[in-house]
Parts: structure tokens; C-alpha cells; sequence
């Protein structure tokens, strides 16, 4: 299987290629059945035409990736709850990621307010994870921790608390013309953050619904390999432009990190230690309630991950319900 290429294809036939137990990680951002314009693909299915098609490919991830390996897919919870029922058969369930994202109102009782994204491994033991750190929240005027910790303040992480299975911190990217011609494309530092948390460098990521290619750019930056199948030509051939302007280069020192504009936004935790020396660490450490870790010198933050966000419209959430769904 060639790869960190973006090939052109329809993903089933194109899964089929792959051999069994040869990628480390599998992400999926499919049609969401959603009368979504894609260029190429009506998103339009019968509902059991719609979860039969879902079987297949979702069973094909399965079988590509490697018993150390996890699968992740993303899409409305509606959708997700059918997902998991047929997972459930043959992959082990290790959470269900709420990414806060404003979404379209679905009738007339709750406002969904959440995509989800189902995260599964391969075998039930021996997965290779790792726990992520992102950086306190904050209040947006005073800057004091968002969350009171009482008379515990002395005994938090500098950096951040570990990430939980709730994602409020990445904002989808604004619908307009600045972005790429695609209706849903994923911001690049959501997938950073699926990646460092389940591969190494050097590892292969899988995504068989490719888009403009956020997957594999993310992959790209951090030292990953990349597999992208995309039906649409178009969509492939921007994401081939944009894969040569990024380099694997989203590093702090010798590590690979994710940034957001000029925030590192998601760590390892385990890799802490050889991080610290690059932030002011607030004394004493209580004063971490008003006072973040900050980076020494934020010229060390490459330039290519910059550009990546130039085409990412970074405004607060209120701006961004523009009433499409994802997917
Ligand atoms: C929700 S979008 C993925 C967006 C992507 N995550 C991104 O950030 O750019 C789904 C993509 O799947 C593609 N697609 C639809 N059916 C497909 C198929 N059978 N095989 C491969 N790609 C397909 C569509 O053209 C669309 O680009």
C-alpha cells in the first residue's frame, strides 16, 4: 500500500487494498446522510441503505488496523449510537469524545450542541494510548482559572490538567471563503490531538473519508505516515497542494506537540518533563490561578504550523453557528 498519498477512489474498494493489521490508527469523518453539497457524492441515502454502507467500511477499518491500534469515528450521536451497537461485536469501546461544536437544531427538543467522536481499539488489551494534557481554562477577561480548586491551587499541573473525554478548547472553523471549497472541513488541531494520543512517529494514520485532507496534514506534522482515500478528485488535489507546504515540523525541541496560533494546545503527558524548560512556570505555584505557563520564546513555533491556521478563521464560538451540520 503506497503511502501519504491522497488517493482517488471510492473507500471500499479502496479499504479492500489495504492488508490486515497494517495501520496504527483509522479515523473516520463520513457523510453524515445530510443532503450535504459535496462535489461528487450525493448525501442522500436511505437510512438502512445509509447504515449497511457504514458496516462495510467501519468492518474494513477494523480489519486494517493493528491489534495495537484504535479507530475513531465521527459523526452526529445519532449516527454514533448505530455505530457502536455493531462495534461493540468486535472492537473494545474505550469512550465516546464529546467535542462541544454548535450544530443544527435536529426538532424541537434538545439543541444539540456536541458532535461525538467513538473511540475504539483493536483488542481489548496492549493498545497503544497515551494521556494528553491541554492547557487551563481561563476566564476570557480576567484570565483567572475558569474552575475554582479552593486551597488545592498549590498542587495543580503547571501546564494543564489531563484531557477528559468532554473537548470544549477547539473551535470549529468559520464557514467562509477563506477556508478550503469543502462543506465540513475538521480543524487540523482536533486530529493533532487524536494522533499524539495514539500513535508514535514513524506510524501510519489511516483516513478513508479524506476531504481536503486534515488527517493527513495533522499526520504530516507530526512525523506521522498517511493513508487518505477521498471519492472526489478535487478534494484530493487540495489536499495534495496543502501537503506540500506542511512539514513534520510541529515540535517543541525534539517533540512533538499541537499547536493552536501561538498556544501549544495538547501534550503528552510523559513528555513534560523535557517541556517544562521551554515555559516561564508561574511562582509560587499557586499563582498558576492567575498566571499561565507561557512559552520563553514564541519564535520557536514553526512557521508552516502557522500558515496551517491562516486559512482557519479563529473566531469565538458565538460567531461560528452558521446552522450546517458537520459531516
Ligand atoms: C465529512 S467529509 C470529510 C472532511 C474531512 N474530515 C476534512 O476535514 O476535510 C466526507 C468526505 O468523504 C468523501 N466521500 C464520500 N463518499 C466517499 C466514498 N465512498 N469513498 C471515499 N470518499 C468518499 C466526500 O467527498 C467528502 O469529502
Amino acid at each position: 500500500m503506497e503511502l501519504n498519498k491522497i488517493i482517488v477512489g471510492d473507500c471500499l474498494a479502496e479499504l479492500k487494498r489495504i492488508p490486515d493489521e497494517s495501520v496504527d490508527m483509522a479515523f473516520a469523518d463520513p457523510p453524515f446522510n445530510l443532503k450535504k453539497n459535496y462535489s461528487s457524492y450525493h448525501d442522500s441515502l436511505e437510512f438502512q441503505e445509509y447504515l449497511q454502507w457504514c458496516e462495510l467500511w467501519i468492518s474494513e477499518m477494523v480489519r486494517v488496523t493493528k491489534p495495537t491500534g484504535s479507530i475513531f469515528l465521527h459523526n452526529i450521536p445519532k449516527w454514533l449510537t448505530y455505530y457502536a451497537t455493531f462495534l461493540n461485536k468486535f472492537a473494545y469501546f474505550k469512550h465516546w469524545i464529546a467535542w462541544d461544536a454548535p450544530t443544527s437544531p435536529m426538532g424541537n427538543s434538545l439543541q444539540p450542541a456536541h458532535y461525538g467522536i467513538l473511540f475504539y481499539t483493536k483488542a481489548a488489551k496492549g493498545a497503544k494510548i497515551y494521556e494528553l494534557r491541554s492547557p487551563h481554562k481561563r476566564e476570557r477577561k480576567t484570565g483567572y482559572l475558569a474552575k475554582d480548586y479552593g486551597g488545592k491551587k498549590d498542587m495543580l499541573h503547571p501546564f494543564g490538567p489531563l484531557v477528559s473525554d468532554v473537548w470544549t478548547d477547539i473551535h470549529r472553523i468559520k464557514h467562509n471563503n477563506k477556508r478550503d471549497p469543502h462543506p465540513c472541513q475538521l480543524p487540523i488541531h482536533l486530529l493533532d490531538r487524536l494522533i499524539l494520543m495514539t500513535t508514535d512517529e514513524g506510524d501510519i494514520v489511516l483516513d478513508p473519508f479524506s476531504g481536503t485532507g486534515t488527517t493527513a496534514i495533522s499526520a504530516k506534522r507530526l512525523g506521522r505516515n498517511y493513508i487518505g482515500l477521498e471519492l472526489d478528485p478535487n478534494y484530493a488535489i487540495i489536499s495534495e497542494d496543502k501537503l506540500k507546504m506542511t512539514s513534520n515540523d510541529s515540535k517543541l525541541g525534539d517533540i512533538y506537540v499541537s499547536y493552536y496560533l501561538k498556544d501549544v494546545l495538547t501534550i503528552r503527558d510523559i513528555d513534560w518533563n523535557y517541556l517544562k524548560d521551554f515555559f516561564y512556570i508561574p511562582t509560587p505555584s499557586r499563582s498558576i490561578d492567575q498566571y499561565k505557563a507561557t512559552l520563553i520564546n514564541s519564535n520557536i513555533i514553526p512557521t508552516s504550523s502557522f500558515n496551517v491556521f491562516k486559512k482557519e478563521n479563529t473566531d469565538s464560538m458565538l460567531n461560528l453557528f452558521d446552522g450546517t451540520y458537520s459531516g
